[in-house]
């Protein structure tokens, strides 16, 4: 499994307080970050990513890999890291798949009373994914 992907330039960000947890598939258990086994390089990276956009950068990091290798648990551990910011989860189903924009609904429904936070053109873009 790799995480990559540099912090991209200047941005803002919106944060503070939490929505919903991993949706991980029932019997799985969140891992924290001190659970994880051998995961300490790509929780490096997920730290470097939040101080930086702490300090007023944006970012993103790609988590890939195959089924049960760890993504999940990673990003779950990620989240707990992500003390104070607003995590926003969606997942890939695909009887989904057809239908327009449905992870980008899913993402940005908890937060749809926020829109007036974003610039005007991404505002009025997000509030047509009804
Ligand atoms: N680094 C790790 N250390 C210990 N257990 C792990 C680790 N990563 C994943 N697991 C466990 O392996 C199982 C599959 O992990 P999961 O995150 O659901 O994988 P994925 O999302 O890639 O399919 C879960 O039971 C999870 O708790
Ligand atoms: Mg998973």
């Amino acid at each position: 499994m790799s995480a990559s992907g540099p912090p991209p330039p200047d941005g803002s960000s919106w944060s503070h307080g939490r929505t919903r947890g991993p949706g991980l598939a029932s019997g799985e258990t969140p891992k924290s970050p001190a659970a994880l086994v051998g995961r300490d390089r790509e929780l490096a990276r997920v730290r470097e990513l939040l101080e930086a956009v702490r300090g007023g950068l944006t970012g993103a990091l790609v988590v890939e890999g195959e089924a049960g290798i760890g993504k999940t648990s990673l990003l779950a551990a990620a989240e707990e890291l992500a003390e104070g910011f607003t995590c926003l989860w969606a997942r890939g189903v695909e009887s989904e798949a057809a239908l327009g924009h449905a992870a980008l609904l899913e993402l940005i429904t908890p937060v749809r009373d926020r829109l007036a936070d974003v610039p005007e053109a991404q505002a009025e873009a997000l509030a047509a994914t009804r």
